[in-house]
C-alpha cells in the first residue's frame, strides 16, 4: 500500500513506504511504514484516515510507548487513495479535475448546473447578458428539469467563450449526477481546453458524481484503430461550496473509475489477443499497485487441484484453463472472506455444439465480462480501503474445438468430484464457475459467494439489457444486492430457483448441464457447487457490451458489474 498526497483539509501529508524505517515527524510530513499505517487503519472502524500533523505527531509518541490508540482515532477523514494507483487511471485519461475556487478568464465553457425552477445568476454578471439568458431560457423552455440543456455562445460581456446550463432536476442522486457528467462529457471536444463548473448549489457528493461521470464517458477503446480520435484534454475547474471536500470524495471514485476501465479493457479485446493467460497477466499487472494479492494457477495446476470442468471447456484450444484468484484484506485477519467469482470465458465458439449463425458467435469475446467486472470490483474495494477481505475468483476458459475438444456426452469431474454430463459444450460458462465457485468455497473458506456470469440467452430475452437476473436464498444478499443496483443503476431482478423438480438430473452422471428454463438451469447447477455457503447468482448476458455510447458508458463494454458487486459487498459487510 502507498498512500501519498493524502493532504485534504489542510491536514498532513502521509508518504508510505513498504519497509521503511519509522522516521521522527517532519514539520509538513510523516514517514511510516505501511504495516504502521494499516495498523492504524484498522484501530479506526472507518477507513480512510487523515489525522492533523499534531495528532499523528502525538499517537505515534504513545504508540510507541505502547499506549493504547482507541481514543486516538476518532478524529476521521478522508483519504486520497493509492497514488500509484491513481496514476495509472490517469493513464486513460488525459482530462484533469482541479478542485479549487479560482478565478478563470477566457474559459471555453462555463457550466451552471439550474436546480429545477431554481435559476439565479450570478450578480456580476453584466446585465446584457442576464438578460439574454433569462430570454433564451423563456424562449426554450428550460426549467432546470434533469436532462435539460440550454447552450449560449459568445455572450456580451463573458468572461467565458460558451454557457451551458444544465438541469438538475429537484433532487440530485447520484447516478442522477453521474449522467450529467456524461452529458458535459459527450459535448465537450478536444478543442476545449478550459471548463469552469459553477457548483455552488451542489453538494461534494454531487460535484464528485458529475467529475466520475465525465471521467465514466471519457474511456475509449481505440487501441485497434490506425488512426484514433484526438482524445479531450480539457480541465475543469470545480467551484462549489466546500472544494477540499469534493476533491477527497472525488478521489474515492478514481478506483471505481479505474477498476471499471480495466474491465471494459478486458470485456472488449478480441479472442485472438485477450486468451486466458494474456487475460491473467493483463488483470495481474492493473492490480500491481493495489493493495491486492494476485495468483495465476496454470493449466497444470487447474488440473492438479481437480479442477476437471474448468479444464476440459478449453482443452480443445492451444489456449488452456487458467484460474485468476485476487485477494484483497481490508477487514480483520482472522475474517473469511466474501468472494466474487466471474466468468471469464476469453471466447464462446459454443464447442461442438457450435454457434452456428453469425449473429450467435459474433462479440463472444465479450464472455469475460462476469470475470473483467470481478477484477474491476477488487481493484474499487481495494482502492477505496474498504475495511473488508475479498477474494475474486476469476476462471479462464478458450471454448474451442480440435480434436482434443470436450464431446458432447463427456463426463468431467469438478473439484468437490461431482461428475457431470456435458450435454451442451455451449454451456460452459457454467462448467468453469463450477471450480470457480468450489474453490471460492472449499479452498478460500469464503463466507458468502456472489458468482456473475454472461450465462445465458435466456436470461437475455427474458431481461433484456436494462436488468440482470439475480437467484438466491439468502434474503441478507438479495437485499444488498437489490440495494447496490438501485444505487448504481446496475439494475436487477429476482427469478426463481425451484422447484423445478430434477431439472439438471442425469442418467449417467449425478448432474447435467443443461435443463428448463433455462437461466434457471443454470442457476441451480451452480447452486449444487455452492452448498450450504451463503450465494447469490448474478446472470449478466446481454447487459456487458453495446456497439453505440449511452449516458455514462462510451461504445464498446460497459464495465457492467463492476460498481453493483463493490457497491453489494460493501452493503452486506455493513449489515452483517
Ligand atoms: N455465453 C453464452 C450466453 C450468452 C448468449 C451471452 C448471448 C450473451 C449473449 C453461454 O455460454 C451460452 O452459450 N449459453 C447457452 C446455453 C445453452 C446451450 C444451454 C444459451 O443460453 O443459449
Ligand atoms: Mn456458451
Ligand atoms: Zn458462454
Amino acid at each position: 500500500m502507498l498512500i501519498k498526497q493524502a493532504g485534504i483539509l489542510g491536514k498532513i501529508t502521509f508518504i508510505v513506504q513498504p519497509n521503511h524505517a519509522f522516521l521522527p515527524l517532519l514539520a509538513e510530513t510523516c514517514v511510516i511504514t505501511s504495516d504502521q499505517l494499516s495498523f492504524m487503519l484498522n484501530y479506526g472502524k472507518v477507513a480512510p484516515i487523515i489525522l492533523s500533523i499534531e495528532e499523528v505527531n502525538m499517537y505515534m509518541k504513545n504508540w510507541l510507548k505502547g499506549l493504547t490508540l482507541s481514543l486516538a482515532l476518532s478524529s476521521v477523514a478522508l483519504a486520497t487513495p493509492d497514488a500509484h494507483a491513481v496514476d495509472q487511471f490517469t493513464d486513460y485519461l488525459k482530462t484533469q479535475h482541479h478542485f479549487a475556487h479560482q478565478h478563470i478568464d477566457g474559459a471555453d465553457v462555463l457550466v451552471l448546473p439550474v436546480a429545477e425552477g431554481g435559476l439565479v445568476l450570478p450578480q456580476k454578471w453584466s446585465d446584457a447578458a442576464k438578460q439574454i439568458i433569462t430570454d433564451a431560457v423563456a424562449l426554450e423552455g428550460f426549467e432546470g428539469k434533469q436532462g435539460q440543456f440550454l447552450e449560449l455562445l459568445a455572450l456580451p460581456e463573458f468572461y467565458a467563450k460558451r454557457l451551458w446550463l444544465v438541469g438538475t432536476g429537484t433532487e440530485l442522486e447520484r447516478a442522477a449526477a453521474e449522467r450529467i457528467g456524461a452529458t458535459l462529457a459527450s459535448k465537450l471536444s478536444d478543442k476545449m481546453n478550459t471548463v469552469v463548473v459553477h457548483g455552488k448549489d451542489l453538494n461534494p457528493n454531487q460535484i464528485a458524481a458529475i467529475a466520475h461521470g465525465m471521467d465514466l464517458r471519457s474511456y475509449r477503446f481505440d487501441r485497434y484503430k490506425s488512426e484514433p480520435a484526438a482524445r479531450p484534454e480539457y480541465t475543469v475547474h470545480w467551484h462549489g461550496r466546500d472544494e477540499a471536500a469534493a476533491k477527497a470524495a472525488y478521489a474515492l471514485t478514481q478506483p471505481v473509475a479505474h477498476g471499471i476501465f480495466v474491465a471494459r479493457d478486458i470485456t472488449n479485446l478480441p479472442g485472438g489477443d485477450g486468451y486466458p493467460k494474456a487475460i491473467a497477466e493483463m488483470a495481474a499487472e492493473a492490480v500491481a499497485n493495489y493493495d491486492i494479492k494476485a495468483t495465476v494457477y496454470s493449466p497444470e495446476q487447474v488440473k492438479e487441484l481437480g479442477m476437471g470442468a474448468l479444464y476440459g471447456v478449453s482443452q480443445g484450444s492451444q489456449h488452456k484453463a487458467h484460474l485468476l484468484v485476487l485477494e484483497y484484506q481490508g477487514g480483520a485477519a482472522n475474517e473469511a472472506p466474501i468472494a466474487l467469482v466471474g466468468k471469464g470465458n476469453t471466447f464462446d465458439t459454443g464447442g461442438y455444439n457450435l454457434k452456428t449463425s453469425g449473429s450467435s458467435i459474433v462479440r463472444m469475446q465479450t464472455d469475460k465480462a462476469g470475470g473483467a467486472a470481478v477484477i474491476g470490483a477488487v481493484m474499487a474495494l481495494a482502492g477505496q480501503q474498504a475495511k473488508v477481505n475479498v477474494a475474486g475468483v476469476v476462471p479462464l476458459s478458450h471454448n474451442l474445438i480440435s480434436g482434443t475438444a470436450l464431446l458432447p456426452g463427456d463426463v468431467v469431474v469438478t473439484g468437490d468430484g461431482t461428475r457431470v454430463e456435458v450435454v451442451n459444450t455451449d454451456a460452459e460458462g457454467r462448467l468453469i464457475l463450477a471450480d470457480g465457485i468450489w474453490f471460492a468455497r472449499d479452498q478460500l473458506k469464503a463466507r458468502a459467494i456472489a458468482d456473475i456470469a454472461t450465462l445465458t440467452g435466456s436470461k437475455a430475452r427474458a431481461l433484456g439489457t436494462d436488468y440482470a437476473a439475480i437467484f438466491s436464498e439468502h434474503d441478507a444478499l438479495i437485499g444488498a444486492m437489490q440495494a447496490a443496483g438501485e444505487l448504481t443503476e446496475e439494475q436487477v431482478w429476482q427469478l426463481p430457483l425451484g422447484p423445478y423438480d430434477g431439472i439438471i438430473d442425469s442418467w449417467l452422471a449425478d448432474v447435467q448441464n443443461v435443463g428448463s428454463p433455462g437461466a434457471q438451469a443454470g442457476a441451480r447447477f451452480l447452486q449444487h457447487f455452492a452448498k450450504d455457503t451463503p450465494w447469490i447468482h448474478i446472470d449478466m448476458a446481454a447487459n456487458a457490451y453495446s456497439t453505440s455510447a449511452k449516458g455514462i458508458h462510451p461504445a464498446g463494454a460497459n464495465g457492467y458489474g463492476v460498481r453493483l458487486l463493490s457497491e453489494w459487498v460493501k452493503n452486506y459487510s455493513d449489515a452483517e
